[in-house]
């Protein structure tokens, strides 16, 4: 199964992304967490993605792009992956219809999590991570079941992403309406759009994604 997750920042993506990885068993590609992991490495990807993403940027269609092509190349993505925060253009999109064509892989659907401007500050700025397995948590819509305790692997460090500020979000957020929220469009012509409302409880929102697409039956 391919399953596209799009939103604006803080809509949820990573949030629903995990949650189907745990009762289904898919992969999750989420380019924010691997341009992270590259900014940490010291790549050369890492460097030229570093600055654009403090500020709040895109990185470049050529980069991104790059990076998903070698990581759905890999074994564990044989039966398909759930993309969060990818595609964010139309450039990036047309892309992926490629890189699936090539693999003869269908995309299956596109859940749009629609949810309100306002919210979305408040959830970036009481986001934060487990610094061990990178299980995401929020200050006080998601608290681990035991304070300070990752409920994921045990961990007891926590973080918090460079880019998660005020300033930061409203550039983030500008950015998906110019560059990404033109997608919604041009996958609804494909007939591959589900809607989702994103505000709704966590666990509720995953109900209504699986329900969307019929995932309890065919996984
Ligand atoms: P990325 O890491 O993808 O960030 P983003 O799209 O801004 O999305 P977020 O991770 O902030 O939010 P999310 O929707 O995953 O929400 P989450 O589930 O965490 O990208 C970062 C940067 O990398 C970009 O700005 C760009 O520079 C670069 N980049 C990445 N991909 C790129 C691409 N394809 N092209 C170019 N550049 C790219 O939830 C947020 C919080 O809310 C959490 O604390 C969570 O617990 C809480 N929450 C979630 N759901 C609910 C709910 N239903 N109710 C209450 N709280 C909730």
């Amino acid at each position: 199964m391919n399953l596209i997750l799009l939103g604006p920042p803080g809509a949820g993506k990573g949030t629903q992304a995990e949650a189907l990885v745990k009762k289904h068993g898919l992969v999750q590609l989420s380019t924010g967490s691997m341009l992270r992991e590259a900014v940490k490495a010291g790549t050369e990807v890492g460097r030229q993605a570093d600055a654009v993403m403090k500020a709040g940027g895109l990185v470049s269609d050529n980069i991104v792009i790059g990076v998903i092509a070698d990581r759905i190349a890999q074994p564990d993505c044989a039966r398909g992956a759930i993309f969060d925060g990818f595609p964010r253009t139309l450039a990036q999109a047309a892309a992926l219809d490629d890189l699936l064509a090539k693999r003869n892989m269908p995309l299956d659907a596109v859940v749009e999590l629609k949810v309100d401007d306002a919210a979305m500050v408040s959830r970036i700025s009481g986001r934060y991570s487990c610094a061990k397995c990178g299980a995401g948590y929020h200050d006080t819509n998601k608290i681990p079941k035991v304070a300070g305790v990752c409920d994921a692997c045990g961990a007891t460090t926590f973080s918090r992403r460079a880019d998660d500020n005020a300033e930061t979000v409203q550039k983030r957020l500008l950015e998906y309406y110019r560059e990404t929220s033109p997608l919604i469009g041009y996958y609804f012509a494909k007939g591959k759009l589900k809607r989702v409302d994103g505000m709704a409880p966590i666990n509720e929102i995953t109900n209504a994604v699986e329900a969307a697409l019929g995932l309890v039956e065919r996984v």
